[in-house]
């Protein structure tokens, strides 16, 4: 079904309010093709109705199928590998050389916020395993988080199509961290051990208890504005450890938010320290 020129600024608001994407009439190409199916299979007479709908918030699993469709959950396994070439030779060791003079040398808590269907934590998880030789008697969680339920279940099922395997798991990685399930492969208890996942709209409050060493947040402050992005990277600071390390998108630059990341380059790959002091009070 065609959406019109009437209802595409009711459909925009909602996705807006719903997850934060930003999109506009030039994008009406990506709602009907995205939320055409469900406007029909709910009998809705037009967008605007399905809009309604949603906000009226009777059928509970409206909202979530609209925001599984409308998401971009793109991902691969070691994404962006000269981001994991920094993680392993640099801020990695210089984590771990930090944890000593702790109370935890051996804890470590990282976050993998908007995981999609889990490559991201898993591939965090395997850089782990094969930097820390005795990886199994350290205390680490990995929690990959997102706000589709359809990828966190995906995510937590650890089960993968041998296409997904063949974008970003060398073989020797294959043998190693995977098991031969079916017609994929299914991620190694050691490694699924490591990862949790849950929920979380990134625009809704962070519950977090941890404090993060690690934070991944890639691909995904893109579809955002400027201003919602910037809570968002405060936010997200104020959930990591001072001495914390925070990882975003390839394309991605945290200049244009203000003084609360400090660049760390390695090679290619950029990554950022928080710098506490700039971190407003009532965000943290
Ligand atoms: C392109 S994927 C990025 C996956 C992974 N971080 C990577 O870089 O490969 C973007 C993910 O962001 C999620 N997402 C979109 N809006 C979100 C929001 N408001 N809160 C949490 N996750 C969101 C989508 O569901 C999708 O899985």
């Amino acid at each position: 079904m065609p959406v019109t020129a009437g209802d595409i600024d009711a459909v925009c608001e909602l996705i807006n309010d719903l997850c934060g994407i930003c999109l506009d009439a030039s994008k009406s190409y990506l709602i009907e093709s995205r939320l055409g199916q469900i406007v029909e299979k709910h009998g809705c007479t037009s967008y605007a109705d399905l809009v309604q709908k949603v906000r009226r918030g009777t059928d509970a699993s409206l909202k979530n199928q609209v925001v599984d469709a409308i998401t971009t959950n793109e991902t691969l396994f070691f994404r962006d590998s000269y981001l994991f070439e920094a993680l392993r030779y640099k801020a990695l060791p210089e984590l771990i050389d930090s944890k000593e003079k702790t109370a935890f040398p051996t804890r470590l808590r990282l976050w993998s916020a908007a995981c999609s269907t889990g490559q991201e934590p898993y591939s965090l998880a395997m850089t782990l395993a094969e930097m820390i030789p005795d990886v199994n008697r350290w205390d680490i969680q990995i929690m990959g988080t997102d706000i589709s339920d359809a990828v966190i279940a995906k995510a937590s099922r650890g089960w993968y199509a041998t296409h997904e395997i063949e974008r970003g798991v060398s073989p020797e990685r294959l043998q190693r961290f995977f098991l031969a399930d079916g017609s994929g492969w299914r991620v190694r208890d050691e490694i699924r051990a490591m990862c949790s996942f849950q929920r979380q709209n990134l625009l809704e409050p962070l519950g977090m208890s941890a404090r993060f060493d690690m934070v991944f947040c890639r691909n995904v402050a893109i579809y955002f504005t400027r201003e919602v992005r910037r809570d968002l990277f405060q936010r997200i600071a104020t959930t990591m450890s001072p001495q914390g390390y925070l990882f975003v998108g390839a394309q991605e630059f945290l200049a244009d938010i203000g003084p609360n990341f400090a660049p760390q380059n390695h090679c290619r790959g950029t990554f950022y320290r928080p710098n506490m002091t700039n971190i407003p009070v009532y965000v943290r």
